[in-house]
């Protein structure tokens, strides 16, 4: 089935992940050892933290093996295609999880093996994360009509984002500099589901009333070299106490990490009582044991992960 982009997810898919993961963080052991015998490839080719453990952890605690497979060692591109790293990897694996710098890698390995591939981030989206964050939000209020303000660069993180929070009914607002809005066609599919999304460049007017305010790095991973230009022109878009004032007093502060304290969010901001950050980092354990156990078709008899 594979799990490349939230659009390979209908509502009651997503759906059923986020309540499952809720229910895996409420009981750690729901499901242990279910995945016994299954072998799970976490393929890196840029650098994680939280992807990496998480996963490696989710795969142990349902009792299946994970293994971690750099870049660096593999040469994907370079020493063979990306068709051929997936069709070998596929020969020995039951699931092949991928952080890739090209999505279409994702899409030609899907092509050509028949186990589930899961984008662990690409240039175009990060799925995984986007579960791991409606679990969050869902932790402090209703999905359905939450109204959700992303400030920064309409990137992989924002993509998933837009487009999971659409399909359960949230109000997405992306505020950004002109330039570096969310893609056209992944925009036009978030509006096509449930909730809204709206484009403004003013951080100030997307931040008022806003229930979530959500940040991610100016500068992706493989953007280095655009850093200085980049922190010129996000600069208003910086998350800190004054910009936060405006939004809902109930309202949390988001940010997938790794943070740049200082550039898009402040100090204060990640250590603020509304943050949950760090609830944020640990739910990724939870989201990605839902989604393996999707991914290799173990759900209950009433459906669920
Ligand atoms: N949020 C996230 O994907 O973190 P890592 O890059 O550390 O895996
Ligand atoms: N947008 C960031 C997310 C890191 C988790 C990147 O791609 O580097």
């Amino acid at each position: 089935m594979s799990l490349l982009g939230i659009a390979d997810l209908d509502r009651v898919g997503l759906e059923t992940l986020v309540e499952s993961a809720t229910a895996m963080k409420t009981d750690p052991s729901r499901n242990a050892g279910i995945l016994a015998g299954r072998s799970i490839g976490l393929f890196f080719a840029k650098q994680s933290l939280r992807t990496w453990v998480s996963c490696d952890v989710a795969a142990i605690q349902l009792g299946a093996h994970p293994l971690a497979i750099r870049d660096d060692t593999a040469g994907m591109g370079t020493r063979e295609s990306a068709a051929d790293v997936g069709r070998v990897l596929a020969r020995y694996l039951d699931l092949l999880a991928m952080r890739v710098h090209d999505h279409s890698d994702l899409v030609e390995i899907d092509k050509w093996t028949e186990i589930p591939v899961v984008n662990l981030l690409s240039n175009l989206e990060h799925p995984c994360q986007a579960v791991a964050d409606l679990q969050t939000i869902a932790e402090h209020r209703p999905l359905p009509g939450a109204r959700i303000t992303y400030l920064g660069d309409g990137n992989n993180v924002c993509h998933s984002l837009m487009l999971a929070g659409a399909t359960l009914g949230a109000d997405i607002v992306v505020g950004c500099p002109p330039g570096y809005e969310p893609d056209d066609e992944l925009m036009t599919m978030a509006r096509s589901r449930e909730g809204t999304v709206t484009i403004v460049h003013d951080p100030e007017e997307a931040t008022r009333g806003a229930e979530v305010v959500y940040t991610d790095v100016w500068a992706s991973m493989g953007q280095e070299s655009e850093t200085e230009l980049r922190r010129r022109h996000f600069a208003p878009f910086q998350v800190n106490e004054k910009l936060f004032a405006l939004a809902d007093p109930e309202a949390i502060f988001m940010h997938c990490l790794p943070a740049h304290r200082g550039e898009e969010v402040s100090n204060v901001m990640m250590d603020h009582p509304r943050s949950v950050v760090f609830d944020q980092a640990e739910n990724r354990l939870h989201a990605f044991k839902a989604i393996l156990v999707d991914q290799l078709d173990m759900r209950d008899n009433a459906g669920r992960c």
